[in-house]
């Protein structure tokens, strides 16, 4: 049977008043993949976010950001605060809360629209004038909001639309200004694809929950994590059960996905993860930037390893998939765009024979590489 487990830094850890316990208990067996995991990305992720709480896909961990958000104002006693704001060209999983914050004209959702409920889906702060608008829509609707939430630095599944880091400290700011929480969904980003292990690392802000999935097994097993501030965590930290998360799935947790990622941990530990990464970027915009004058192509960007060439309109996914596999390549183009996230391990000829195979389909001649 499901229990409703406190939100935690270790396995279901029961509720009691504070102060919380610290450091490892001492009944854990030796190896206790669950606390073991959440305390090593503790450790990892900046700030005070050391309170992990594990669910089994980004989609649900960021279901459980959104509920985290909730309850910490209900927990507080502010009532009315259950809306979020969230960016267009944003993405944030498939589930129905998650539907709610991703950009609506993003093709995926269309069908739901006007189903569930509206969220305020806005322009990121890139400049002065979006940022004033969002501290506008803070300052009127901020007694109904409970935080906000973006994908930091790359907005991907959206458009592999890039923002600066100036972007997310404006974010904080205006945050902290309207006393609105923030969520950073690290789910695309983190583990070292734009070149810092989190975006959020790099870019110096830290939010109050970040979601985190894919790479966080390397992509071996379902695993995902929202962690929380201290800050967050004390709002739950209870007597009463009431207080409590009420989210506890099966798979929670589940010891031999800690355990992929504990092993996904140590390749990043032992290995030189970040010399990769701009061995990838480099390739990839010596690769693909040849491609900025091939017909019908506005843009091309790289940003760790993470290469995109955009279009000014949709492409034929199927069937430029289907040619880049006649070349010996799993390329999916996605709307706008065509785009490469290879491994880390991506050697440069295997990068080569992408890139290459992307200049090829476009009619890019070689001669220009
Ligand atoms: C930023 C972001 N958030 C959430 C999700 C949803 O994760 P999942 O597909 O594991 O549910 C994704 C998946 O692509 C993502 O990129």
């Amino acid at each position: 049977m499901d229990e409703a487990p406190a939100i935690q830094d270790a396995p279901a850890a029961p509720c009691a008043r504070s102060p919380p316990p610290a450091g490892r208990p001492d009944d854990l067996p030796p190896l206790a993949p669950a606390y073991d995991l959440a305390r090593r990305l503790a450790a990892l992720l900046p700030g005070d976010l050391d309170h992990v709480f594990f669910a089994e896909s980004g989609s649900v961990s960021v279901e459980i950001a959104m509920k985290m958000a909730i309850q910490f104002w209900i927990n507080r006693g502010v009532s009315g605060r259950s809306k979020f704001v969230s960016f267009l060209g944003g993405y944030h999983g498939d589930t129905l809360a998650t539907m709610t914050i991703c950009d609506p004209e993003e093709g995926m959702h269309s069908l739901f629209s006007g189903v569930m409920p509206s969220q305020h889906v806005v322009a990121l702060p890139r400049d002065r004038d979006s940022e004033a608008a969002l501290d506008a829509l803070l300052a009127e609707k901020g007694y109904e909001i409970a935080a906000l939430i973006v994908e930091p630095r790359i907005q991907g599944a959206g458009g592999m639309l890039i923002h600066d880091d100036e972007v997310l400290r404006r974010l904080r700011v205006v945050a902290d200004r309207h006393d609105v929480l923030l969520i950073f969904d690290e789910i695309f980003t983190g583990f070292g694809r734009t070149g810092d292990l989190f975006a959020c690392q790099g870019a110096d802000v830290t939010p109050d929950i970040i979601t985190l999935s894919k790479a966080l097994t390397g992509g071996t097993l379902p695993l995902s994590a929202a962690v929380a501030s201290r800050r967050i965590f004390e709002a739950f930290w209870s007597d009463d059960a009431g207080a409590a998360l009420m989210h506890g799935p099966t798979y929670m947790a589940n010891p031999l996905a800690c355990a992929a990622a504990g092993a996904s941990l140590d390749l990043f530990e032992a290995g030189d993860w970040k010399v990769d990464v701009a061995r990838i970027e480099l390739a990839l915009r010596r690769g693909l930037e040849p491609c900025r004058g091939a017909i019908g192509v506005v843009d091309v960007r790289t940003l760790g390893a993470i290469g995109v060439v955009e279009f000014e309109a949709a492409v034929d996914s199927g069937g430029l998939c289907q040619q880049f596999a006649e070349l010996g390549c799993w390329i999916r183009p996605m709307g706008k765009v065509v785009y490469l996230t290879p491994p880390f391990v991506t050697t440069d000829a295997e990068l080569a024979q992408l890139t290459g195979a992307i200049r090829k389909v476009l009619g890019v001649a070689e001669a220009r590489v």
